[in-house]
């Protein structure tokens, strides 16, 4: 049979998600969204949006500063700090993400870049170019003056009902480790509490929360600025009407039992559930998935997981066929992150229980695994290689 055509896959495995295929995250938007109308009505709050590598934070941040616009007048800017070491370099990213990302409101758009039109240089075909020696000059000066810059910008934005801005910070990893980044953080955090008229500003950062903890090494003080919001796994419920939403946008179907399938594979991990859903949604061939179609989806996204988030030696290791029934006891065992080695050894024969010290020492070696607080238990550092191996199991399922 001929397939389908196909049209546009409706996931994006290494991208925040859009808006309209934003699901989930009830409670983390609640809490977001009640700040954000404090700010909406003066007051000044600060969120550290945490959760691990892959959970959705860009996505979260991404949708609030959409309905933080829209349903709070915020002009929204959201940077992402990647290969940022300095607050200079803070400083010049953030007028580039405002020229550049445009608001949701087109005219919005237009005002702003009209404000900071200095920095505006020949227009482009698609979107605009920056004059860097422009910016450059004035760069020092937006550092020194970060919030008077803020505060500027909005000022001129009053016309357009605009009541404060949401300054996203994200991709943090380089510059929480410049000590000035800490310091730089409480002090506009202080400076505008302590101003007599405080800039309407929701700050959030969004990072893992080792990098909070870094922030506080270099500026104690940092402990006491941030309300923290979480970002778990993704529940059951949260992953179905994921799946199902992201297929029906595509006109296709997905049978119940392929969908406890990619919701079981997935373990509530978004990054895991694009990877395996872009595979599944280009193997259909007839705009129904059915089981067949998840577990040759699950199988193919396993190779492509371990490829891009598994170290070679690890992979090795853990392909070794002297670990094989270790990896399936593993696959079975109900555990998040941390497990015990006394249930890994349960039901396995004695001579597959002496491998078991061999592999827990190896997979320490190699950075995989580290011991917890408690005697005999063992903590994943790496949740892809967790999934990874659970993904795995299924090569065994499907050709036994
Ligand atoms: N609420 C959601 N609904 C649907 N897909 C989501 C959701 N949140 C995240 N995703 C998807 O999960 C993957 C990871 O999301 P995102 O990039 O937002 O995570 P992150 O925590 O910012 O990751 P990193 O630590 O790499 O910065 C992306 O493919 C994204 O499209
Ligand atoms: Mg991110």
């Amino acid at each position: 049979m001929n397939a389908i055509p196909k049209g546009i896959s409706p996931f994006y495995p290494g991208q925040p998600i859009p808006v309209e295929l934003f699901v989930g995250r009830q409670k983390e938007i609640e809490k977001i969204a009640r700040a954000v109308k404090q700010v909406e009505l003066g007051k000044p709050q600060a969120i550290f949006l945490a959760g691990e590598y892959g959970i959705g934070k860009s996505s979260l941040a991404s949708f609030m500063r959409f309905y933080a616009e829209k349903e709070n007048h915020l002009l929204g800017i959201h940077v992402f700090l990647w290969s940022t070491t300095t607050i200079d370099e803070v400083a010049a990213k953030t007028v580039e993400t405002v020229l550049k990302a445009p608001a949701y409101e087109p005219t919005l758009t237009e005002k702003v870049r009209n404000i900071l039109s200095k920095y505006v240089g020949e227009q482009e075909l698609f979107g605009i170019r920056i004059n860097l020696n422009a910016l450059k000059a004035d760069t020092p000066n937006i550092a020194q003056g970060y919030l008077p810059f803020l505060r500027q910008l909005l000022e001129r934005l009053t016309d357009e009902d605009i009541k404060g801005i949401m300054l996203i910070l994200d991709e943090i990893n380089g510059i929480t480790s410049t000590p000035k980044f800490a310091h730089f953080i409480k002090g506009l955090v202080d400076e505008n509490a302590l101003s007599a008229n405080p800039l309407p500003l929701m700050l959030l950062l969004c990072g893992v929360e080792e990098r909070r903890r870094e922030m506080i090494k270099h500026h104690q003080p940092v402990e006491r600025i941030f309300d923290i919001v979480e970002i778990n796994p993704m529940t059951e419920q949260e992953m179905k009407e994921f799946f199902k939403q992201a297929f029906l946008s595509q006109n296709i179907k997905i049978k119940d039992d392929a969908l406890s399938l990619l919701c079981k594979y997935s373990a509530g991990f978004p990054k895991i559930m694009h990877i395996v859903g872009d595979t599944v949604f280009w193997k259909d061939r007839d705009g129904i998935i059915d089981k067949e179609d998840a577990l040759d989806g699950i199988f193919d996204a396993a190779e492509d997981i371990g490829r891009k988030f598994v170290d070679q030696q690890v992979l090795k290791a853990l392909r070794s066929k002297d670990y094989h029934s270790i990896m399936e006891k593993m696959s079975k065992l109900p555990f998040d992150l941390s497990f015990q080695k006394t249930d890994l050894g349960k039901g396995l024969s004695e001579s597959e229980k002496k491998k078991i010290d061999n592999f827990l020492q190896r997979m320490k070696k190699l950075k995989v695994l580290s011991s917890g607080d408690i005697q005999g238990e063992y903590i994943f550092n790496s949740r892809l290689v967790r999934l990874y191996i659970l993904l795995n199991s299924i090569k065994k399922a499907t050709h036994d």
